[in-house]
């Protein structure tokens, strides 16, 4: 079967690792039409907008879309073209798994988290003002509806993938109606999954527990900033961004991405690490029932990694993208 989806390459370091990415697909013999839409900084000249109606049409359209980083301005400009993404498709879970690939990160060896956050919500929601001159003020928006989907959704998808315990993350100690409501949707759906453990981390001890012994943790659930700076924290444990994979799930569609950005730093230079990418489309793959070519991905990863002799610079290697890719579609080619 041939899946038609929507490629949203980004900015930055975004067209490079959609590249490798695209090519890895291709060495897993998995057959797909991409309809190529353009977002973020490569189009807001010509067109106006940072996300012209038809990128959100396509992916409407084809329901999957594999996207790479898209930069935001900070302190000022567009509003972030991720965030809006995610609000006008309702992508309202976003599943992070950090896990430890042989040989990059020995200290953290066996880390096998999934952060599960909510996305749609929160000081994302883009109320600001500011109340008169030197006080600003952004609101934290919490409702009962996202709290109780994205605890059920955790609570599912612990059951689904055979996991033991759901962690939600939280600060209701100081923020007891906000966090509390989250706590309270979250205990409401325990109800709902008695075979999966529940557990409540304030989200400072959390960060403390995730470097301290991380594989303590198993499924973590919880709101859009703690589950965004708890993502890069683990993102760390394991190696670093140029590895960690994301989904972006809604009722209908689903966004596939890495956890990193644009990383300006090396765009262009034919330097980023793949992987990220790589694994978010192996996500996708498992999404769209092709579970023997995102096993085949999989497997081939491994090898790579074990064997050590392709490596690109953020873990201290030398390889370029494109070295790197090769040698993953040749294992990939002869497994
Ligand atoms: P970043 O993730 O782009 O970079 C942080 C550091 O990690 C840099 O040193 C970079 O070189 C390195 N890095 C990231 N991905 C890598 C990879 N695949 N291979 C090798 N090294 C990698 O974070 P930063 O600098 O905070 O953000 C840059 C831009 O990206 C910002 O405009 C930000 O808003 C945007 N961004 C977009 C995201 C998205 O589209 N989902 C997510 C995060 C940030």
């Amino acid at each position: 079967m041939t899946h038609t989806i929507t490629l949203i390459p980004g900015d930055g370091i975004g067209p490079e690792v959609a590249e490798a990415t695209k090519r890895v697909l291709d060495a897993a013999n998995v057959r797909i039409e991409w309809e190529v839409q353009n977002a973020g900084a490569t189009v807001a000249e010509a067109r106006g907008t940072t996300l012209p109606p038809e990128v959100l049409e396509s992916v409407r359209r084809n329901k999957v879309a594999l996207k790479g980083p898209i930069g935001t301005p900070i302190g000022k400009g567009f509003r972030s073209v991720n965030v809006t993404l995610r609000q006008e498709l309702d992508l309202y879970a976003n599943v992070r798994p950090i896990r430890s690939l042989a040989n990059v990160e020995p200290r953290f060896e066996g880390t096998d988290i999934v952060i599960v956050r909510e996305n749609t919500e929160d000081l994302y929601a883009g109320l600001e003002l500011m109340i008169m001159p030197g006080i600003a003020q952004s609101i934290k928006l919490i409702t009962e509806k996202a709290c109780s989907r994205i605890s059920e959704y955790a609570f599912a998808y612990a059951e689904r993938m055979g996991r033991k315990r759901v962690t939600v993350v939280h600060k209701a100690n100081i923020m007891k109606l906000s966090d509390g409501l989250m706590l309270e949707c979250f205990r409401r759906a325990a109800v709902r999954h008695p075979r999966i453990e529940p557990q409540e981390v304030i989200v400072d001890a959390c960060a403390m527990q995730m470097v301290r012994n991380a594989n303590k943790l198993d499924v973590i659930c919880t709101e859009n900033l703690y589950g965004d700076i708890l993502s890069d924290l683990g993102a760390g444990l394991v190696g670093g961004l140029g590895i960690v994979p994301g989904a972006n799930i809604g009722l209908n569609e689903a966004v596939f991405e890495a956890v990193h950005g644009t990383a300006p730093d090396i765009a262009g230079l034919g330097l980023a690490n793949p992987t990220a990418l790589i694994q978010s489309a192996v996500m996708m793959l498992h999404h769209l029932g092709e579970h023997a070519a995102g096993s085949k991905i999989e497997k081939a990863l491994t090898h790579v990694y074990a064997d050590g002799s392709a490596r690109t610079g953020d873990l201290g290697g030398t390889a370029t993208t494109d070295q790197f890719t090769d040698h993953l579609c040749n294992t990939i080619a002869t497994a």
